[in-house]
């Protein structure tokens, strides 16, 4: 069988093998997939080792998309505008292709919950990586204004300039939030710390939806609170589900069906 894995340190409770045996179970595709705890000093070697033993593509997690990126041979264009590699190919000539489903699988997830950001007043909360891997497809889906808030303001300043090419982007620090937005994306990792940024009690339009890119058995101190403030809240597991079905498909040319295995995922979750 094909075989692929998930790299991470730690990596123990990533479901992504969960994720991709359903997918696989689905499309009638035969094929491994393993956890990889690369060591934090040699991802690089650790992804060498796996391709010498037929590993034929890989997901990529914490702390080592930057240095998946950093190895690719080739990338593609979002994986380099996103400076971030999640998903790894193996091509026939035995050079790694890298690229990064991130950002449309959290467009994707979305869609899929039927939140539209065309034309929309769009919040980012965060400018570190994980932001930094979903800005192009977000903009790409043309909100009328999209703005980046985060604890320290000038890397929401320059992250805002680096995208400036790609929409109608700004950045800035928490206080220069202003006015109601109908959709609030938490791209921080305040949420994994318990902590809720700073935010102000006006920041939700009416019918709007708060995103946590962040995802748990329980919700989030930002979607518990975004809730009491009236927004309709959704957690990342979708979007984990979405980014893994656009690398399965880059891995095997099928698109497998994302409902089912967000099902079995939430009950794993449980
Ligand atoms: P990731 O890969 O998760 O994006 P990162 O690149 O280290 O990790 O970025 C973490 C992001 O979460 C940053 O935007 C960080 O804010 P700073 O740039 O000011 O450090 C944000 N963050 C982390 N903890 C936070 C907290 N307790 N409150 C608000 N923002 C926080």
């Amino acid at each position: 069988a094909d075989r692929y894995a998930v790299f991470g340190n730690p990596v123990a409770h990533s479901k992504s093998p969960l994720i991709h045996s359903a997918f696989a179970e689905q499309t009638g595709q035969t094929l491994e997939y393993a956890t990889v705890e690369a060591p934090k000093d040699d991802f690089t070697g650790a992804w060498q080792r796996f391709v010498h033993e037929g590993g034929r593509g890989a997901n990529v997690t914490v702390p080592f998309k930057g240095e998946a990126y950093a190895l690719s041979a080739t990338l593609s264009h979002r994986a380099r505008r996103a400076q971030a590699v999640n998903t790894l190919i193996v091509g026939g000539n035995g050079r790694t292709y890298g690229d990064n489903t991130d950002g449309v699988g959290l467009a994707r997830d979305l869609a899929h919950h039927g939140v539209a950001l065309k034309s929309k007043r769009v919040l980012v909360v965060g400018a570190g990586g994980a932001v930094r891997g979903v800005l192009a497809p977000l903009l790409d889906e043309a909100p009328g204004e999209l703005f980046i808030a985060n604890r320290t303001a000038e890397k929401a300043v320059a992250l805002a300039e680096a995208f400036s090419d790609a929409g109608r982007v700004s950045g800035g620090g928490f206080e220069a939030i202003s006015g109601a937005f109908d959709v609030v994306i938490n791209g921080s990792s305040a949420s994994l710390a318990g902590d809720l940024p700073p935010l102000p009690e006006t920041l939700f339009a009416p019918g709007a939806t708060a995103y946590d890119m962040m995802y748990g058995a329980e919700p989030t101190v930002f979607l518990r609170w975004a809730k009491t403030q009236g927004a309709s809240p959704i957690d990342g597991l979708g979007m984990l589900v979405e980014q893994a079905a656009e690398s399965f498909f880059l891995w095997r040319s099928v698109r497998p069906d994302t409902a089912a295995v967000r099902a079995t995922l939430r009950q794993a979750l449980e």
